[in-house]
């Protein structure tokens, strides 16, 4: 049977096995995917020993996915920008490819939930690797402007300069961020540790669509903190960790499965 598996480490609170077996039932597809959980110091020799002995493909997770971007033969477009991938096969020749689906995962998410960059003005906070890989396909969607802000502003500075040259993004220093703007992407790991980016509330309005990269059980303290002024559509990232899954699973299998909704509400139980 065909082989998949998420390497990560750690790697056992990932949800990606639970995702890609509904997916697998959903498409009829034949298939095992696994967690396997690469020392620190062993990354490399273990992606080489799984395709070696057969694997199809597997999915990169923290804190791998910028060196599985540099073993990488051959990358995707939006992967090269992201400098990080999250899904590895090998091509016809048996060399090593990677892509990055992350922001297309993002950009899905947001469509589903009616919510189109068009015209839009954004805001991205968080200047990591998760913000590097959405900046791209958030462009090829037409936004008014995406404004990138930062903790650190110079890594806000580098990152606008490096897209700038895709579409219309700029950066500002956090102190300087005024709002309202139509659509906020927290894409820093602040809720993970229950804080809150130093930026203004002006940044919200009613009609803001604010977005968290994070998910959690009940609204993560970004959202909430949204929803105290009055932001009436909030959304988290679990809906973006399925829909970056269907991407990968469209690229290994060249079926896309279709209900990421019926597996968004199974994960949310
Ligand atoms: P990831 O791959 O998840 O993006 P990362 O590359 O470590 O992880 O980036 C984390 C991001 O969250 C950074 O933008 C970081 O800001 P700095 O560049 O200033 O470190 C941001 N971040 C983390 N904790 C934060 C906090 N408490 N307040 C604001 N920003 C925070």
């Amino acid at each position: 049977m065909d082989r998949y598996a998420v390497v990560g480490h750690p790697v056992a609170h990932s949800k990606s096995p639970q995702i890609h077996a509904m997916f697998a039932s959903q498409t009829k597809q034949s298939m095992v995917y696994e967690r396997i959980e690469a020392p620190l110091e062993g990354f490399e020799d273990t992606v080489q020993d799984f395709f070696y002995q057969g694997g199809k493909g597997l999915n990169v997770t923290v804190p791998f996915k910028e060196r599985a971007w540099a073993m990488c033969d051959h990358l995707t477009e939006r992967a090269r920008l992201a400098g990080a991938v999250n899904t590895l096969y090998l091509d016809v020749k048996g060399q090593l490819c990677g892509d990055n689906t992350d922001g297309v995962g993002l950009v899905n998410d947001l469509t589903n939930q009616g919510v189109s960059l068009n015209n839009k003005k954004v805001l991205v906070i968080g200047a990591g690797g998760a913000v590097k890989g959405v900046l791209l396909p958030f462009l090829e969607n037409q936004p008014a402007t995406i404004t990138l802000t930062n903790r650190t502003h110079a890594k806000a500075e580098q990152l606008a300069a490096s897209f700038s040259q895709y579409g219309p993004v700029s950066s500002l220093a956090i102190e300087n961020v005024e709002g309202p703007y139509d659509l906020i992407i927290n894409g820093t790991s602040a809720s993970l540790d229950k804080q809150l980016p130093a930026i203004s509330t002006s940044i919200f309005a009613p009609d803001t669509i604010v977005y968290d990269m994070m998910y959690a059980k009940n609204d993560t303290i970004f959202n909430a903190w949204a929803r105290q002024y009055n932001v009436r559509q909030v959304i988290d990232g679990l809906g973006m960790l399925v829909e970056q899954a269907a991407e990968a699973f469209y690229i290994w299998r060249g079926v896309r499965p279709l209900d990421t909704q019926s597996v968004i509400c199974a994960l949310r139980d």
